[in-house]
C-alpha cells in the first residue's frame, strides 16, 4: 500500500470513529490538526507520513471521553495500524505521538518530557493551535457546555498552576480554562512555524476576555 492509500484509509478510520464526538474533538477537529501539521512540517524535517498517522489518529479515543482510559487510544490505533501492514517501527512513532500529545501529561511535578521526537513537536503545535485563537474559545465553551460548567464566576479564580489530576478533575467555570491552559500555549509552542502562528490567536484571546468583562460588568471601570 502507498503513503497516499495509508492515509486514505485512516482518514476514513478516523470518521467512522468519531462520529459521535463532542463537536470540539469531532473529525474537523482532527482535519485542521493534520492540515496544521501538515503546513508546520514543510519547515521541519519531519517523517510526514508519522505526522500524518500521528495527527489524525491523536484523539480517536480521548481518555476524558473514556472513563479516563489512557490505553484504548494507543490500542484501537495499533490494531488498525497493522491491519494495513504499516511498519513496526512507523506504528511505534506514532503511538508514542498520541501517549505523549496531551497537555495534562506535561503538568504537575513529574514535567520530565517522557518522550520526544520532531514529529511529536509538529502534531503538538498543530494540536495546540487549534487550542487557542477564535476555533480555541469555540471548542473551549463547547466543551464546557458538555460538562454544564458555568461560563464565568468572578468568584471563582482560576489556579494556573493545576497538578494533572486537579487539571482533569475540575469544574471551575470555562473562562478559567483560558488562564489554566489556553493563554499557557504560546509559550509552549515547540517550532518555529507553530510559534509565529500562535501569536496571532493568543492576542485574539487576549482582546475576546477584555471584551468579555467589559460586557459582564459594564459599569466596572476599566482597569
Ligand atoms: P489535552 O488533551 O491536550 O490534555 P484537554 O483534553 O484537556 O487537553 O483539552 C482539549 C480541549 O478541550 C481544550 O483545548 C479545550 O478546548 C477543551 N477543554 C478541556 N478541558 C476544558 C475545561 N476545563 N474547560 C473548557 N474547555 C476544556
Ligand atoms: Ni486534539
Amino acid at each position: 500500500m502507498t503513503d497516499a492509500e495509508i492515509i486514505e484509509q485512516t482518514i476514513s478510520f478516523v470518521k467512522e470513529t468519531l462520529m459521535e464526538a463532542e463537536g470540539g474533538h469531532d473529525w474537523f477537529h482532527i482535519q485542521r490538526v493534520f492540515n496544521n501539521a501538515l503546513h508546520i512540517a514543510k519547515t521541519e524535517k519531519a517523517d510526514v507520513l508519522v505526522v500524518s498517522l500521528g495527527a489524525l489518529l491523536h484523539d480517536i479515543a480521548d481518555a476524558k471521553f473514556h472513563n479516563g482510559d489512557e490505553t484504548i487510544g494507543p490500542r484501537w490505533a495499533t490494531s488498525f495500524l497493522q491491519s494495513l501492514d504499516v511498519p513496526k517501527s512507523t506504528i511505534d512513532q506514532v503511538v508514542q505521538i498520541i501517549q505523549n500529545i496531551s497537555f495534562k501529561n506535561s503538568l504537575g511535578e513529574k514535567k520530565v518530557p517522557l518522550f520526544n521526537s520532531k514529529e511529536l513537536q509538529v502534531v503538538q503545535d498543530a494540536d495546540r493551535l487549534d487550542a487557542i485563537g477564535a476555533i480555541g474559545i469555540a471548542r473551549a465553551f463547547n466543551y464546557g457546555g458538555f460538562k454544564n460548567r458555568k461560563l464565568y464566576d468572578p468568584a471563582i479564580t482560576p489556579n494556573p498552576e493545576l497538578t494533572k489530576p486537579q487539571y482533569k478533575n475540575s469544574d471551575a467555570p470555562t473562562i478559567n480554562h483560558f488562564y489554566e491552559k489556553l493563554l499557557l500555549l504560546k509559550d509552549r509552542m515547540n517550532t518555529d512555524t507553530g510559534k509565529r502562528l500562535a501569536q496571532e490567536r493568543h492576542q485574539f484571546m487576549l482582546d475576546y476576555l477584555e471584551q468579555f468583562y467589559k460586557e459582564w460588568d459594564p459599569l466596572k471601570p476599566e482597569s
